[in-house]
């Protein structure tokens, strides 16, 4: 059956994987367990995405302001990443899911480099697309943006006249994705920290008193509901 307009998930959905810390409060667990708990949870929602048909899935992993906390659990989120991406590469003819990263990944260890560019290159093929958003954050994409831009400038390849939003979005982590138009943030907290500054300009933002770990696709349900409830009218009337 034809899913209608009204009932169709959006073609990109992004995420604030935020709360793992808290669930594994209330456990009495260390906050990599909760860590932990929030890998399973992104494996879960990825395939369930897949299912559904979405075509462009953004997850926040790492934020530029996540490196101020401990050494030790910075080091624990890396050895899940690093572990996620070994598997992801192992299992890559079963998923067919297209890897991509935002962020500045000159900041992470050479192996986890190697481990994001092994990814991208072997997935280039497939078509439902994940972007990991890893040491990201909107203002430094920016930054950068305009820094490439400037030297294309200084190069002599572009004009400075020639600068237009289309423009200034090729230079982006995000170059060739369409905006999202759904961000779900779990865990309560009600702010961006510096996610997707430029591409959400016009998104729904859906809040959800869940935090990462537990979020199933009965959560993401919801939170497709809620966008479909929502009148977008993009400064019109
Ligand atoms: C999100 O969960 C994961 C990362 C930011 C890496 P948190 O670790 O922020 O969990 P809370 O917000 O402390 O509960
Ligand atoms: C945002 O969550 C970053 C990720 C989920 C990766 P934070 O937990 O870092 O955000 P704040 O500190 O609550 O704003
Ligand atoms: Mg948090």
């Amino acid at each position: 059956m034809a899913l209608s307009e009204k009932t169709k998930p959006p073609r990109h959905i992004a995420i604030i994987m935020d709360g793992n810390g808290r669930w594994a409060k209330q456990r009495g667990l260390p906050r990599t367990a909760g860590h932990a708990a929030g890998a399973e949870a992104f494996r879960r929602i990825a395939n369930y995405c897949r299912t559904l048909g979405v075509e462009y899935l953004t997850v926040y992993a790492f934020s530029t302001e996540n490196w101020k906390r401990s050494a030790d659990e910075v080091a624990g989120i890396m050895k899940l990443l690093r572990r996620y991406l070994e598997e992801a590469l192992r299992d890559m003819e079963k998923n067919r899911v297209r890897f991509c990263f935002f962020g500045d990944l000159s900041k992470l260890s050479p192996d986890l480099q190697e481990l994001c560019c092994r990814a991208r290159k072997q997935s280039e093929d497939y078509d439902v697309q994940v972007n990991f958003c890893l040491n990201y954050g909107g203002r430094d994409e920016i930054v950068q943006a305009a820094r490439r831009f400037a030297q294309d400038v200084a190069d002599g390849k572009r004009r400075s006249e020639e600068l237009t939003e289309e423009l200034l979005s090729t230079y982006l982590y995000s170059a060739d994705v369409p905006d999202p138009e759904l961000i779900i943030r779990p865990s309560g907290e009600k702010r961006t920290s510096n996610f997707l500054l430029w591409q959400s300009a016009y998104s729904e933002y859906v809040f959800m008193n869940v935090l990462w770990p537990d979020f199933s696709p009965a959560d993401l349900d919801e939170a497709i509901e809620e966008y479909h409830r929502r009148n977008r009218r993009f400064g019109g009337v």
